[in-house]
Formats: C-alpha cells, structure tokens, sequence
C-alpha cells in the first residue's frame, strides 16, 4: 500500500495498473477513516483488481464559519485502515496541489443543491462537485463508493456524473452504525461524554419515523411532526432541518407516494450531526 501526494505519482500509477489490464476503483473521503469508510474500501476491494483511497480535507466544500481548522486527521491511522480493508493507494494531496495558484475552474449545479444541506451550507455542494471531479479526472476510475450517510451528496454525484457524461459507476453503500445507532462519523469526535450520549436522539428520531411509515401513515407532515417531537425532547439537540423529499429531486413532498427520502440535520452543542433513511430501504 502506498501513500503519494502528487496527482503525477497517482496517474502513473493508474497508467501502470491499466497497462496491465486491472480495474480501478475510487473511494473520496476526507480521511480520519472509521468502519464507514472502511466499508466503502471493502466494496471497492472486492469489486475492483485495484483500489484508491483519496484522503484530503477539501477547503473548498467548507463555509467561512465551519470546522476546516479542527477537522479531525491522522494519516497514519488511515494508512493502516486503508492496508486492512484492501486499499492499494492512498492519495494524500496538499491544498496547494490540488488548488493551483489561479485556480478558478469549478463545477456547480443548479437542482438539488438548492435542497436540505445545500440550504444551510451554501457553496458546500459546489466544492464537493469541483473536488470529485477533480478526482475522478485523476484517477479515471471504473466505479467511484460514496455511503448514503450522505444521502444528497450521492443523489448530486450521481446527477452531475449523468450531466457531464462522465463514464463512472457510482455505487451507494449502506450506513454503517456505532452498536447504540449512532451512524459512524469524523465529526462524532467531537462529542463530550454527556453530547455523545445525546447523539443517539437522530437514531431514535429515525426509528420513530420508519415505525410510522411501517404502519402505514403516509403523511409527511405527521411523520416529520413526530420524529420532530423526539428531537425536541433532547436538551442537547436542536434540529437544523428534518424533511422528507422525493428521491430524484430533492424537493419536499407532502404525501408518501413514492420514493422518498427522510433526511435529518441536528445540531448536538455545536456540533451537526446528519442521519436519514430511503422508505425503499424500510
Ligand atoms: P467524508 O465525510 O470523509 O466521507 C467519505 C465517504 O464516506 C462519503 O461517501 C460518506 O458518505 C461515507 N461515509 C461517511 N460515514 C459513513 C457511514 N457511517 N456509513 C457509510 N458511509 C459513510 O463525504 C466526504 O468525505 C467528502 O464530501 C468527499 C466526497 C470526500 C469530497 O470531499
């Protein structure tokens, strides 16, 4: 397994790799790795002859008030994450080798980063889109991982993939979750003892409203309305958005008939957690 910092070093690597007919596979991350990532190399792994893990705390897709200074990171811990699930290459790129001096190319949307996360951070879509397909034009990988932990990043990958016809898979794996519910992230490091155990209100929020879509209701108002009341009840907790959206939009709806995504963003003390879940998956 090696580590490289230059996008020199990962495509002649790449070149190498399909010189010998191998396929390549691709898992973005921004490092700190834990079993969520872990799973996304695993599939990568078993999917592809090759994999690369990029690993790079992107300035871009931060507003000027979030966590870029404190963002959590610790290579040497990813490396050997990477080595166990099968990783062949980490891409450990500076700021400055991936943002140029004069840098002034980006990739925006227009639909579905208007919606949900893209609502309270305005700009953090359009830094995920530049820095992916930066990565992708990298690493021209057969099959990019992205989890569903982030359920709008994946529906915005895999729209501006079909948009600019870029010839990727992009395959969604599932939420991997902490034995108490709580979905594995970076950003739970930053949770107090007391704010920890707090956390669990997204998961419980979440059970409350897939036991009521199990019984039948229908109304999202309601559905929302409930899980609402269940982060309420949480001192600790304070609720940045919980909605309820079709799939292929991102745009609200009222009734449940058809696909829909459930997606929550909470405020734990200063820290914002994100959950959700496809009714599909229920
Ligand atoms: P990061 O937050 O490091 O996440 C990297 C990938 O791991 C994302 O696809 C995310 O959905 C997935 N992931 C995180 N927690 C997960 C969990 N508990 N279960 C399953 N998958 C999980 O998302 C980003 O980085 C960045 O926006 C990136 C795409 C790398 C662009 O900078």
């Amino acid at each position: 397994m090696r580590i490289v910092n230059t996008v020199d070093e990962v495509r002649n690597q790449v070149r190498r790799w399909r010189e010998q007919g191998l396929t390549v596979g691709l898992v973005p991350t921004m490092g700190y790795l834990h079993e969520g990532h872990a799973s996304l190399i695993a599939a990568s792994h078993r999917e592809n002859d090759r994999t690369v893990v990029s690993d790079f705390v992107n300035p871009m897709q931060f507003g000027p008030s979030e966590d870029l200074e404190s963002y959590p990171r610790d290579i040497e811990h990813d490396a050997a994450v990477v080595e166990k699930n099968g990783g062949d290459m980490i891409f450990h790129p500076t700021p400055e080798e991936m943002y140029h001096k004069g840098f002034s190319s980006f990739v925006d949307m227009t639909v579905l980063t208007e919606e949900l996360c893209g609502l309270s951070r305005p700009g953090h879509f359009r830094g995920v889109c530049t820095v992916v397909s930066k990565l992708f034009n990298i690493v021209k990988p057969d099959r990019a991982y992205f989890g569903k932990k982030d359920a709008q990043q994946l529906a915005v990958i895999r729209h501006m993939v079909d948009d600019l016809n870029m010839d990727i898979e992009i395959k969604g794996c599932p939420i991997v979750r902490e034995a108490d519910g709580l979905a594995k992230s970076s950003r739970n490091t930053y949770l107090s003892t007391e704010e920890r155990k707090a956390a669990t209100v997204l998961w419980r929020a979440v059970n409350k409203g897939t036991e009521l879509i199990r019984g039948g209701e229908k109304d999202c108002g309601v559905i929302i309305r409930e899980m609402s009341a269940v982060i309420d009840a949480e001192p600790l907790a304070r609720a940045d958005y919980i909605k309820i959206v079709d799939c292929a939009t991102m745009q609200q709806i009222e009734t449940l008939d058809r696909d829909a995504l459930c997606a929550l963003a909470v405020y734990i003390g200063k820290t914002r957690l994100i959950d959700n879940f496809f009714t599909e998956d229920i």
